[in-house]
């Protein structure tokens, strides 16, 4: 969905798939850097890796069923008799380097995610796992979140959620479909705001305003949730843990 060179996001994606071990349900991640996590755990279930995905979209389960990989759904997954999920791997539009100026918490490792419209699935099943891994190549990274916020909204509720995003000082724009004349329509059925709110001074607070809006399913705002950052470079893989 977005810029950085395959090779990068190849060797970011196969390096996390390198962190999963026997027995383990995987969180199986939406984007172009994970989908390359998917091939590789594909290729290890074909060495005899015995593991489980959970898949975070409709795409990424396609990609993990044409793997090999066996799949969950997350409501198997997660709950009183499920195994639980071991670890997700997930990509990222946006990674936040910095430790924040102005007294707002540090957030370090706090993500924009949804640029493929699947955030409100992705956070679930990212939240879920015991360890959540981020695959990501150097132009994912940024001292400060300043893309767009993607809101998933009730397609009812989307005019309502428009006027508390510009009411919260962002700028709301209805994501449209590029193949088709009309809005996004997520694998929920739902639409999403793209909400700019330029620089993001204190990502913790902006995701509970966003949050407690009526009429938003999820937003695009994952902070306090990543444990390591598998950055592709040039020449190699960098692990970051938060
Ligand atoms: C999906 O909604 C997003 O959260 C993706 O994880 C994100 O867009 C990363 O995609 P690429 O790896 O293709 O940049």
């Amino acid at each position: 969905t977005s810029g950085g060179s395959d090779a990068m996001k190849r060797r970011a994606g196969e390096s996390a798939a390198e962190a999963v071990t026997d027995g383990d349900v995987v969180g199986l991640g939406t984007g172009s850097t994970a989908a390359h996590a998917i091939r590789r755990l594909g290729d290890r279930v074909d060495a005899g890796l015995d593991v489980r995905g959970v898949p975070t979209s409709f795409a990424s389960r396609e990609l993990a069923v044409g793997a090999g990989i066996p799949c969950l759904d997350l409501s198997e997954a997660v709950g009183l008799d499920g195994p639980g999920i071991d670890l997700a791997i997930d990509g990222a539009d946006q990674v936040a380097t910095g430790v924040n100026g102005g007294g707002a918490p540090d957030t370090g490792g706090a993500l924009i995610k949804g640029g493929g419209a699947a955030h409100a699935r992705e956070k679930l099943v990212d939240a879920a796992a015991d360890r959540f891994l981020v695959v990501a190549d150097p132009s994912k990274e940024s001292p400060r979140l300043d893309r767009p916020v993607p809101v998933e909204v009730l397609p009812s509720g989307r005019t309502a959620v428009a006027a508390a995003v510009r009411e919260a000082d962002g700028e709301p724009t209805l994501r449209r479909a590029e193949r088709k004349d009309g809005p996004v329509v997520t694998d929920n059925g739902n639409l999403v705001l793209d909400c700019a709110f330029g620089e993001i001074a204190d990502p913790v607070a902006l995701s509970a305003t966003l949050a407690e809006v009526p009429g938003v399913v999820e937003h695009g705002l994952f902070v306090g949730m990543t444990d390591e950052i598998h950055v592709g470079t040039e020449s190699g893989v960098r692990i970051e843990s938060v």
